[in-house]
């Protein structure tokens, strides 16, 4: 059966009016998920190549050294990224491919690349929202010390400042940090992610590094591009006591704390709220006079990224904090992650109450599914369109009870390495054949393409 056959059966978001006028629709990915080339272009190796290339680290020793080699491909990409109807496109760029070594000049070959995806994406009217940072710190950084030290904080002020100056013509849109919260809780906490270091109290220092190297950066982008609108991406996870027991309400307060508010207090409400000094003490000993007003700098727009819902119970001894998260509802997807569209609606709605009433992005969004080849050549994903259609009619809900949000960029646009699960599970509207390259839109992402003409007709 042809494709547009099978997706006749599928539904229709339940109102596409409710989405404003000039709602970003838009589809993301990140530099070291999809470019591969990791040797390439005078790129110098970040902690994610170390980290990969370490036996044990990544499911099946996958890295990214070739992923979807979208470094050879971006036009094709592109081409099929215009093909799917989308207005925007969240991409980032890599620090190690602009600045080898975390300082000094940048490379002239990753600031060729990237301005030619850049121009690539104007020729095709597709507007791009540019990650400065999505985890890929440049490997002598982190021989220096990495997050955990408070000059990687000025590093990334300096980079940020060269890399808007280098692309700034053609990209106003930057996010200056992707979930800092995996950058310094699985990056030095629990280990999962690079570098792969387990030490509670780095993750802490690293924690408020981040934060300050959001508020560094703000000032130098907009002095390197007066037009510029900057945002900063956090995750926010909608976190739930499993009962009403003391103890659990209270180890949700600490799950809360150190996830979500560490970023979002200092950023939106220029402090760190008493959940998160009482939960992670430690972060007193690196929080120096003016810091807070530096990382409190104004922003154009908040990004969030959102997959989650967590149950969480006390279980003393468990970890860092004392307790054990699970899925709010039975595991359905790849990832044993829970699908639950309203805790969107309930995440957008507290970050516009409770922490800001900048615009918001949903900067990133999506599942994992066992994805397959049918014999017909098809690749049909109805839970990914049961997935996008709950959690955008879930957005629609938030903007009708008056939340600002202005777009929502599907993760992922293509399958890609997925981190410490390497290629083991698939997040794309798009399908990608390892062995071959070749890229195979899914059911999603033709139903995606059909939302977004369903917007244009009725907005
Ligand atoms: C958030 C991250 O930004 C992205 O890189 C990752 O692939 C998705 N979550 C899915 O885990």
């Amino acid at each position: 059966m042809p494709i547009a056959a099978r997706l006749n059966a599928e539904l229709s978001l339940a109102d596409a009016s409710a989405f404003p006028p000039g709602f970003r629709w838009g589809l993301a990915t990140a530099a070291y998920q999809i470019e591969g080339a990791a040797n390439e272009g005078g790129r110098g190796a970040s902690i994610w190549d170390t980290f990969a290339a370490t036996p044990g680290r990544t499911f099946h020793g996958d890295t990214g050294d070739i992923a979807c080699d979208h470094y050879h491909r971006w036009e094709h990409d592109l081409d099929l990224l215009a093909d799917l109807g989308v207005t925007d496109y969240r991409l980032s760029v890599s620090w190690s491919r602009l600045q080898p070594t975390g300082r000094g000049d940048l490379n002239p070959h990753g600031v060729a690349f990237y301005r030619a995806v850049l121009a690539g994406l104007r020729d095709r009217g597709i507007r791009p929202l540019v990650t400065l940072y999505h985890w890929d710190l440049p490997q002598p950084l982190e021989d220096a010390g990495g997050w955990p030290v408070r000059a990687t904080a000025e590093r990334f002020a300096d980079y940020a400042d060269l890399a808007v100056r280098a692309l700034g013509d053609l990209a106003t849109d930057w996010v200056t940090l992707n979930e800092p919260w995996c950058s310094s809780f699985l990056g030095y906490g629990s280990g999962a992610h690079a570098p792969g270091r387990t030490e509670p109290a780095a993750a802490v220092a690293a924690a408020h590094h981040l934060n300050l190297a959001h508020g560094l950066a703000v000032p130098r982008i907009r002095a390197a591009s007066p037009d510029a609108r900057i945002g900063i991406t956090n995750i926010v996870t909608d976190v739930v006591p499993e009962s009403d027991l003391l103890v659990d309400r209270a180890a949700a307060t600490r799950v809360d704390a150190a996830s979500n508010r560490i970023f979002l207090d200092p950023v939106y409400l220029g402090r760190y709220s008493d959940a998160v000094l009482d939960t992670l003490p430690g972060l007193r000993d690196h929080v120096r006079p003016g810091d807070l007003e530096i990382i409190a700098v104004p922003t154009d727009f908040a990004g969030v990224n959102h997959y989650q819902r967590v149950l969480v119970h006390h279980a003393p001894g468990s970890g860092m904090l004392d307790a054990v998260e699970t899925a709010a509802e039975p595991a359905t997807t790849s990832f044993g992650w829970s699908v639950t569209p309203d805790a969107l609606t309930t995440v957008l709605r507290r970050v516009a109450t409770e922490f800001t009433s900048l615009p918001i992005y949903v900067t990133e969004s999506g599942a994992s599914f066992s994805d397959y080849v049918d014999p017909d050549g098809v690749v049909a994903d109805h839970e990914r369109v049961a997935y996008l259609r709950g959690y955008l009619d879930a957005a629609a809900d938030a903007v009708r009870a008056g939340v600002d949000l202005q777009g929502y960029y599907a993760w992922s646009f293509l399958d890609n390495f997925e981190w410490a699960e390497g290629y083991s599970k698939r997040f794309g509207l798009v399908y990608v054949d390892y062995r071959t390259q070749e890229r195979i839109p899914k059911l999603s992402a033709h139903w995606y393409r059909r939302a977004i003409l369903e917007h244009r007709a009725q907005a």
